[in-house]
């Protein structure tokens, strides 16, 4: 009898553009201070794609390049790239498509998974059912988002939160119990009405008139958002803990979406967990949507140890929300 198979992290990979809008350049574009935005929400820079014709994929596609360099895997190798974003290249094709045939990875087939910031846990949770399956032996999940392209800068309620970053790792079968243990993800489209982007869709397509109600642009009821978000992250990461019949003792780290540093810090105290089991660097890039979780086990990787039990949580647009244990797979040389 062969061992069930799970899905483990075997490589990360992350690209974050060099550009530093700081919280100071951003007092000098609408009315706001230094002092509100890190108390307020923790950030104090963010990355910016800048240049014209620049999507995710130009993030995405270094990311995973950098994850096959580490693992001394060939793009050809892949057989799957789950790409979550919320601001694709193109509203078709796929990013997930563009990606391939930047990196050379022929044999993959690909498509792009929306659910906002919790976009890469759902991905993740995706790519394990097709190793876990047995079909499939290396599964990309990316998450890259291009914020920047969606904010209105002149809106000082969501210009200061976000930034531009991708993040990516390989999902790969594992016979010993290491990799992806489960997943709780939930959805309530009651979020759609305070947290979108109403044009440019099919059911308002791009016109002058919508170009001139800023409507391309991120809206968000903010405080309604992170009402919901506060309790709805805490909750579903204690309820993984409570299903897995583990405290927070158990726990190595807590790998938190980054969008509100009160959020991460509700989340934390739910769990029962100390600030120093916690990966927090938002005030360095801000929220970057899908890409925040890999960008911190990027950002962590050396500190992780074979063995680790880490809970992934989200929370995001739609509303999308959820937490993922993972037993890590592998101590970083
Ligand atoms: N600088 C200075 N003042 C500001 C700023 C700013 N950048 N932004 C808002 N204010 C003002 C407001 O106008 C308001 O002033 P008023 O009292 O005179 O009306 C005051 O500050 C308080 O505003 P609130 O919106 O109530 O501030 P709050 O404490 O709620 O913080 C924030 C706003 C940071 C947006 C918070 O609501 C939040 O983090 N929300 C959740 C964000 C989130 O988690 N999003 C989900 C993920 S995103 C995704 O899925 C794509």
């Amino acid at each position: 009898m062969t061992n069930k198979i799970s899905a483990a992290i075997t490589a990360i990979g992350a690209y974050v553009p060099e550009y530093r809008l700081t919280n100071a350049e951003l007092e000098t574009m609408v009315d706001t201070s230094d002092e509100w935005i890190k108390t307020r929400t923790g950030v104090e820079e963010r990355r910016i794609l800048k240049g014209e014709n620049r999507g995710v994929s130009e993030m995405g596609a270094p990311a995973i390049l950098e994850l096959c360099k580490k693992r001394g895997i060939d793009p050809e190798e892949i057989d799957c790239i789950i790409c979550c974003t919320v601001t694709p290249d193109m509203t078709f094709p796929a990013t997930a498509n563009i990606i391939s045939r930047k990196i050379g990875a022929v044999n993959a087939f690909g498509f792009d998974l929306s659910a906002a910031c919790s976009g890469f846990l759902y991905g993740v949770t995706t790519g394990s059912a097709l190793i876990e399956s047995g079909r499939y032996k290396k599964v990309v999940v990316v998450g890259t988002d291009k914020m920047s392209g969606i904010v209105d800068y002149s809106d000082r309620t969501t210009c200061v939160l976000f930034g531009d970053a991708a993040g990516a790792i390989l999902l790969e079968p594992n016979e010993e119990g290491y990799g992806i243990q489960e997943s709780i993800l939930k959805s309530d489209g009651e979020g759609a009405e305070y947290l979108k982007m109403v044009a440019g869709g099919s059911a308002k397509p791009a016109s002058i008139e919508t170009v001139l109600a800023k409507e391309h642009y991120i809206y968000q009821e903010g405080p309604t958002v992170f009402k919901f978000a506060v309790k709805r992250m805490a909750d579903v990461a204690f309820e993984l803990l409570e299903r897995n019949q583990l405290t927070g003792d158990d726990i190595a780290w807590l790998v938190p979406h980054q969008a509100n540093k009160r959020i991460i810090d509700a989340t934390a105290n739910r769990m029962g967990l100390s600030t120093d089991k916690v990966m927090i660097n938002i005030q360095r890039y801000g929220n970057t949507t899908s890409a925040t979780i890999p960008l911190c086990l990027w950002e962590w990787e050396k500190k992780l140890k074979k063995g680790d039990l880490i809970v992934l949580a989200a929370f995001g647009g739609g509303f999308t929300w959820g937490a993922t244990l993972v037993k890590w797979a592998y101590d970083s040389i």
